[in-house]
């Protein structure tokens, strides 16, 4: 069969268009969180003190620190391999979430963000991130 141009430059369009599709799904916001509401009222049991937010320092800087940053801000270095922004902790918005909507986050992940149930098994251990994470809001 003899090569036919036509044939040859729809071929290449339909690729060119798959193409485009398939960079505008990676591009897109992710989806939403989806909190239980409960988790807006789940009250942190680890008292906030200088000896909880230093275990969530260092559970931080083991666990998120590479993606997250040392500041929080979103920044680490692994964060520019990831198609989905790693968010900025120290925002007012951000941190108005509650203790546990944040427990929630970091305990079940959410696409490109692990879940942390199993390689921070102990929930206090969880919770005392979300205490660390308290001293990154912007002063
Ligand atoms: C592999 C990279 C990676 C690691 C490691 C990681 N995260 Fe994330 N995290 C993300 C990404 C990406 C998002 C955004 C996910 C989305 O919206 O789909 C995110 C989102 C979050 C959010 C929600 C932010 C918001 O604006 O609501 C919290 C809280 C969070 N991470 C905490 C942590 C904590 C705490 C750790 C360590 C125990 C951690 N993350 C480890 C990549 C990571």
């Amino acid at each position: 069969m003899k090569s036919n141009p036509i044939r040859l430059i729809a071929i290449s369009a339909g690729m060119l268009i798959a193409f485009s599709f398939s960079t505008a799904v990676k591009a897109q916001t992710p989806a939403a969180w989806n909190i239980p509401a409960k988790f807006k009222t789940t009250k942190n049991p680890v008292a906030v003190n200088a000896g909880s937010v230093a275990d969530g320092k260092d559970l931080f800087a083991k666990h998120c620190k590479s993606c997250h940053g040392a500041k929080g801000l979103g920044d680490g270095p692994k964060a520019a391999t990831l198609d989905v922004s790693c968010s900025d902790f120290s925002t007012k918005k951000f941190q108005a979430l509650a203790d546990g909507e944040i427990f929630f986050q970091i305990s079940e992940g959410k696409g490109k963000m692990p879940s942390f149930k199993k390689n921070i098994p102990d929930d206090n251990g969880r919770w005392a991130i979300v205490n660390y994470i308290r001293t990154l809001a912007a002063k």
